[in-house]
């Protein structure tokens, strides 16, 4: 399934997508060309705290770190890692993705409901 084109996610750009199959949102975030996607659950509480307080609103004002708006843990865009806040050294959980020959971010993972179709 496509999130979206590459195009449609600038340099510096996070955004969250509803996926059929997901319990949260996939945050796709571009940084230096590369894209990584996490799971919307900050580590912070173990089921996972929605990470934005508005939409899209996953990055710091600097864009350096993925951010939960909850209790301001800082994120490393690559790794998912906690480098800031209460949940230091915890990660995000990371989701592969792959572009297509289109030019789509397509998650490279089956979800449970793909699995048993
Ligand atoms: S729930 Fe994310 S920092 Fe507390």
């Amino acid at each position: 399934m496509e999130l979206c084109r590459k195009n449609d996610l600038e340099e510096g750009q996070a955004r969250g997508f509803t996926v059929a199959g997901f319990d949260r949102k996939i945050i796709l975030v571009r940084r230096d060309g590369r894209i990584r996607a996490y799971r919307d659950a900050c580590p912070h509480y173990s089921a996972g705290t929605p990470m934005a307080w508005k939409t899209d609103a996953y990055l710091n004002g600097a864009r350096t770190h993925l951010v939960c708006h909850a209790h301001g843990a800082q994120f490393d865009i690559d790794t998912g890692k906690c480098v800031s806040g209460p949940c230091l050294g915890q990660s995000l959980t990371a989701i592969p993705v792959i572009i297509n020959q289109s030019g789509g971010i397509e998650i490279a993972v089956q979800t449970e409901g793909e699995k048993s179709a």
